[in-house]
């Protein structure tokens, strides 16, 4: 159950055809209807998209301007005046999807509720007017930092509707990271809990916000919104923080959407990248909405009766893609699930599926790769007949889960959407179309109309069939990131300069390595930079090295991934200590624990190694490669003539 190899997936022969039953009430009902979708958007893609966005979304004032490239800086819409709050919410009230379910929410220790969309529409307005009251204007940015509480959702969509850019930080980030981001981004309030349940235990989540604030942390923060969840005692510091609960008690439900320009920003995500900061990806109101909406409609090919659950964090971009916005632009109910598998609950996922009649349901291959460890008898005594189709993302799938989540969650009449996306790329890039496009497990098929991808060498040259090289995206597309955050230089540096423009084209350099197969099919490899990939999480080595070179014992440190059955990868790190330190399993459990607090704890180094000396080039270069080996428990690949000391190598075997 490892990450697929080259040499596996080049086996993996078998083909899927979508059920004739399904593709016959899909919205896109066979590979040539996607064809023809396809060819029409790669022909002109701006009247592909301007056509959906007339057609998807309700508009204050209609742009003049489609696309507006300026390599690598995209503006679309231009002109264009929109609320993804008001897509979301008002223009359904005016529907039979007024007392739909808009959220179902499942709390980790067994309570529930339901939102319809009026009654997630007052609460967003109300929760407007809040942030309103406490001096939240339009531009200013928010931080969220929150359990899996429909209140999250509701932040969300309270910041768009008054036009003030949210930046969610995953709830189990933290303090230290906290601060970072919120710095970062001169956050000017934060909305949090006072804690959130994960495995049968509370995160106090108020008291990480307090510590990340300590000391004037963040300078730019002005007041903290607390929604009551845990109930445990809290310290509310009087002037700076509120009761949401108290607040909204006394708060009109009145706050018309803010006609936002297309273009102005809707949320800042910050993510991992290959040097130690993490990177704020910002997308932007009118292109994000459009893709995010679309994407959903046509990948998962929603139906308006269908009760969809993803299940990953708000915090993430899964989570605002497709918990938060593409669903309720799109009038779904969507679940919103707060626990996760657990030893005290191991069938608590099915047990949601089966409660709500889940017919969509969307995970991690690391989870389904927990699931088969904790064994068939738990779906298997659950009714998961409502299901009709099953997504998949975070990471390559490898073939022996794709075929467990076929045949005992999908009961082999489900087709298995693999979404190859990114942060950056706010949503779906390459994903089958599921009544339309055979499915192959491990690969994420086909690109999505409009989306012009491509496998190529360094040079930005297309290489051969089956062949490995560099994932790339050749136009513009309305849900790609605009910048990072305060520097648009390292926008163009790590996205659109590693392969050089050719005659004025320039490719989008995702950072996966790919193959396509004779079909055209995408088999995405993984990360061909510093960044690793456990448990579904994207972390960056180098941020973990800084981590742990912060802590005063620590020289030198180098992190590597190494390859886990569940996980996909574990974060394995090797250190180098300070003359006065020696290595001991204390240290080992505190380094770690430092890199907890620095960090969260899904950055947990699963193994430290110390060592006396890294391998390194002789321009003083660590050789990641040979570490990687080496964590891998396998013998060291490749040339080693470049390495300058080569007794460190017998050392650090020595240690395996
Ligand atoms: C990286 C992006 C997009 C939401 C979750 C992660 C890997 C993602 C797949 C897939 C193979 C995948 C890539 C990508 N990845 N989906 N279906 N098959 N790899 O978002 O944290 O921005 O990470 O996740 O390596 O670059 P993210």
């Amino acid at each position: 159950m490892s990450q697929p190899t080259i040499e596996s997936i080049l086996q993996e022969k078998r083909s899927f055809s979508p059920p004739s039953e399904f593709s016959e009430k899909a919205q896109i009902k066979s590979l040539q209807e996607y064809q023809q979708l396809y060819e029409q958007a790669k022909a002109d893609p701006q009247k592909f998209w301007a056509d959906l966005a007339a057609q998807e979304l309700d508009w204050f004032q209609k742009w003049d301007t489609v696309l507006d490239w300026q390599p690598p800086f995209a503006k679309w819409f231009v002109g264009g005046k929109i609320n993804i709050s008001y897509n979301c919410l008002d223009r359904h009230l005016t529907t039979w999807r007024r007392n739909k379910a808009a959220l179902i929410w499942e709390g980790e220790p067994g309570d529930s509720r339901t939102l319809t969309y009026a009654q997630l529409h007052r609460e967003v307005c109300q929760m407007a007017n809040v942030l309103k009251q406490l001096g939240v204007q339009k531009g200013d940015c928010v931080g969220i930092y929150m359990p899996m509480i429909p209140e999250a959702a509701i932040a969300m969509l309270a910041c768009a509707r008054i036009g003030a850019p949210h930046t969610v930080v995953f709830g189990g980030f933290s303090a230290e990271a906290l601060k970072d981001r919120l710095v970062d981004a001169s956050a000017k309030l934060v909305i949090t809990a006072d804690g959130g349940w994960r495995k049968d235990a509370i995160v106090p989540l108020k008291d990480q916000v307090d510590l990340a604030l300590a000391n004037q942390g963040v300078p730019s923060i002005e007041n903290v919104l607390v929604v009551e969840r845990t109930k445990q005692t809290t310290q509310m510091e009087p002037g700076r923080d509120h009761w949401w609960h108290e607040l909204q008690a006394g708060v009109s439900a009145d706050c018309p959407a803010e006609p936002m320009d297309s273009e102005d920003m809707l949320f800042i995500l910050y993510t991992s990248g290959t040097t130690g900061k993490p990177k704020g990806v910002v997308h932007t109101t009118a292109g994000y909405n459009l893709y995010s909406h679309m994407t959903l409609k046509w990948a998962f090919d929603l139906q308006d009766t269908d009760v969809y659950w993803c299940t990953a964090d708000v915090g993430w971009i899964t989570g605002h893609s497709y918990i938060v916005y593409g669903p309720l632009s799109n009038g779904a109910t969507s679940v919103m699930y707060e626990g996760a598998p657990r030893p005290s609950n191991p069938g608590c996922s099915w047990d949601v599926v089966e409660k709500y009649g889940v017919n969509i349901f969307y995970t991690a291959p690391t989870a389904i790769r927990a699931f088969i460890k904790m064994g068939e008898q738990y779906p298997n005594a659950r009714d998961l007949s409502s299901l009709r189709l099953l997504g998949t993302v975070g990471e390559p799938i490898n073939p022996e889960a794709w075929m467990w989540y076929h045949k005992v969650i999908g009961g082999e009449r489900c087709p298995i959407v693999d979404t190859w996306w990114q942060t950056e790329t706010g949503g779906f890039m390459i994903t089958p179309l599921p009544g339309a496009i055979p499915t192959k497990p491990g690969s994420a098929t086909l690109p999505f109309p409009g989306i012009i991808a491509d496998v190529v060498d360094l040079e930005g040259n297309p290489v051969s069939n089956n062949q490995g090289g560099y994932l790339v995206v050749r136009h513009p597309w309305p849900g790609m990131m605009r910048t990072v955050y305060g520097d648009p230089d390292r926008f163009r540096r790590t996205y659109w300069e590693h392969i050089p423009p050719q005659d004025g084209q320039y490719l989008y350099f995702a950072g996966d390595g790919a193959r396509k197969d004779e079909d055209g099919y995408f088999w995405v490899m993984g990360r061909v930079d510093d960044v690793i990939n456990v448990a579904g999480h994207r972390l960056g080595t180098m941020e973990i090295e800084s981590a742990l070179v912060s802590h005063p014992a620590v020289a030198e440190a180098a992190v590597v991934g190494r390859p886990d059955e569940v996980k996909g990868e574990d974060v394995f790190a090797f250190v180098t200590l300070e003359g006065s330190y020696s290595p001991s399993e204390e240290l080992e459990k505190e380094l770690k624990q430092h890199v907890v607090k620095e960090i969260g704890a899904i950055a947990r180094p699963g193994q430290i190694r110390f060592t006396d000396g890294m391998p390194k080039t002789r321009s003083g270069k660590i050789m990641r490669r040979l570490l990687r080996n080496l964590a891998a428990g396998q013998e060291v690949a490749g040339d080693t003539s470049t390495l300058e000391d080569r007794g460190v190598l017998d050392k650090l075997r020595g240690g395996a």
